[in-house]
């Protein structure tokens, strides 16, 4: 499929700003990938499709991952708001016949991340936050750090999710963790 064909297949299932949204994250991608000498290609399909499996309902979500025999931590049965994530990577591969597994795993994690994130797994977890159209604070420090420094950016990124997560008293996903933890790691040996 080429992208108008993705397109016009999302538009069957995803609502409209979802829609609009998943276009704002692969232009913000093919940026970044431009900035950082990353496949800039593989960036805007894994953007454009990173929400692919966010239109389906809660019980949706656990039925469709039966199918395809994902398993679901505990964590993810409980905030199902992440279980997009890996069923997505599946119905992209599936539906959209993606089987690039760089553009796969982009889409699988990010939701909650995982420890050692390639370029492109930064870059779509980032371009997902830093789209046009998100107002939190502190987006624009994050732009202009995502576009100088990734893992500095996801450094932040994933530190900002954590505390929210926790602020709210919800359960931070191990991978989060483990990503955070692991550019600490990164950094300290360069
Ligand atoms: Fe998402
Ligand atoms: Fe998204």
């Amino acid at each position: 499929m080429n992208e108008r064909q993705i397109i016009n297949r999302l538009a069957e299932m995803l609502e409209y700003e979802r829609l609009q949204h998943s276009i704002r994250v692969m232009e913000s991608a093919r940026s970044l990938a431009r900035l950082h000498h990353t496949d800039e290609d593989k960036a805007a399909i894994a953007g454009l499709l990173h929400d692919c499996a966010k239109g389906f309902s809660g019980s949706e979500l656990i039925e469709r991952s039966k199918e395809y025999g994902i398993e679901l931590d505990q964590i993810s049965l409980c905030q199902r708001g992440l279980i997009h994530g890996p069923l997505g990577a599946r119905v992209a591969n599936d539906i959209f016949g993606i089987e690039d597994m760089d553009i796969l795993s982009a889409i699988e994690y990010h939701t909650y991340g995982k420890k050692d994130m390639g370029f492109l797994e930064m870059i779509v977890y980032l371009a997902d936050l830093i789209e046009p159209a998100r107002t939190f604070e502190g987006v624009d420090e994050l732009r202009d750090l995502a576009s100088e420094d990734l893992q500095g950016a996801m450094l932040k990124a994933l530190d900002n999710t954590i505390k929210r997560v926790i602020a709210r008293g919800g359960l931070i996903h191990p991978n989060t963790l483990e990503a955070r933890n692991s550019i600490i790691i990164n950094k300290s040996n360069l």
